[in-house]
């Protein structure tokens, strides 16, 4: 049995589990290999500079086989048309935007024949999807990894959400990392998934391998929501887990901007040439020139569900297996 819904019959798609932008770990390969076994993701374009999108986003294009097969994630902290338009004009059309009033970009989107999706951060937003144009609401539950919008824990959010959205398909993210998790979002009303630890966490990913492996070792008691990773990204909250950048500041008596400890200190050189400062936003990645342990850990509480780094094949047909004997557990689906 599969498990068919309006999200995997829009895309083509073999899965209802969609992967969330991971910084710089969204490679064209990890895109590809998503493509490839019947996914999606989307690569975030906040890293890329301006001038460059477009000729970036034309690797992600030849990579995965075309602009409708990964999706393109827009942050909209400022001014982020520039990027939509060179995405647009590259050829992509899969928009997913956040943080932000999304109206004008929608509607960019809409009318360059994209696809729209919107993270929203709750019941008020997604009454309002309908009217802006968005295709898909993404119902972000507060246990989630990275940057948070979601109000709620997503046990009580999804309904608020799916119940407000005046039927526009709703998709589950936050804390979820296996086929338990899928079942559960999918009774509660989603139409699938979208994970980010579960698969920072896959060989396929370009995030830093060690981070990788913080993500398999980390419990509950490891992970903090803080605001501390604010370089480039201020005064938004983001879970992570612990490393020795927070572990410092919470042994400094968790001082303010401006006082913490090692701040203003180099930890590394991005791919552009400029410096990486400690707190700084950007996820480690594999091939980074710097220490990449001093870096943001985003993860969900979803990290204590996840054991081993893992081909992205295995992880989708497990979930997916797992998600139909949850559903047979609880209902006789013959
Ligand atoms: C490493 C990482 C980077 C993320 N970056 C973004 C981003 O740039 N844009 C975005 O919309 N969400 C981003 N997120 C949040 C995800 O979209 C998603 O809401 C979250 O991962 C869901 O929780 P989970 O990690 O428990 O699956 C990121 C998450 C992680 C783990």
């Amino acid at each position: 049995m599969t498990i068919p819904t309006v999200l995997t019959k829009r895309f083509g798609l073999r899965y209802p589990v969609i992967a969330a932008p991971l910084g710089r770990g969204a490679t064209p390969q990890f895109l590809a290999a998503l493509a490839r076994e019947g996914s999606m993701g989307f690569v975030a374009l906040m890293p890329m500079p301006e001038t460059e999108v477009r000729q970036m986003l034309s690797g992600y294009i030849a990579a995965t086989g075309g602009g409708g097969r990964f999706g393109v994630n827009l942050t909209l902290i400022n001014d982020q048309m520039r990027r939509l338009d060179a995405a647009l004009e590259a050829g992509c059309r899969i928009v997913s935007l956040w943080q932000g009033d999304p109206t004008r970009y929608a509607r960019r989107a809409k009318d360059a024949g994209a696809v729209v999706f919107w993270t929203v951060s709750g019941p008020e937003d997604a009454a309002r999807a309908a009217d802006i144009g968005v295709d898909f609401i993404v119902a972000q539950g507060r246990e989630a990894g990275g940057h948070l919008v979601g109000k709620a824990p997503l046990m009580s959010l999804l309904p608020a959400v799916v119940d407000a959205a005046g039927g526009v398909p709703t998709i589950g993210a936050g804390g979820i990392a296996d086929g338990r998790g899928l079942a559960a979002a999918l009774t509660l009303g989603a139409c699938g998934v979208w994970m980010g630890t579960r698969f920072v966490a896959s060989v396929e990913s370009g995030n830093h391998p060690g981070y990788k492996q913080r993500i398999a070792k980390a419990g509950f008691a490891d992970l903090v929501e803080t605001t501390l990773f604010d370089g480039g990204w201020p005064e938004s909250p983001h879970r992570v887990i612990r490393n020795s950048t927070v572990a410092r500041w919470e042994e400094a008596g968790c001082p303010a901007p401006g006082a913490r400890p090692g701040e203003g200190e180099q930890i590394g050189t991005f791919p552009e040439g400029t410096s990486m400062l400690r707190y700084n936003a950007a996820t480690p990645w594999d091939s980074m020139d710097g220490d990449w342990e001093a870096g943001p850990h985003y993860a969900g509480t979803s990290a204590a569900l996840v054991r081993r780094v893992e081909p992205i094949a295995d992880l989708l047909s497990r979930i997916e297996a797992d998600a139909e004997a949850a559903l047979k557990r609880v209902l006789p689906l013959t």
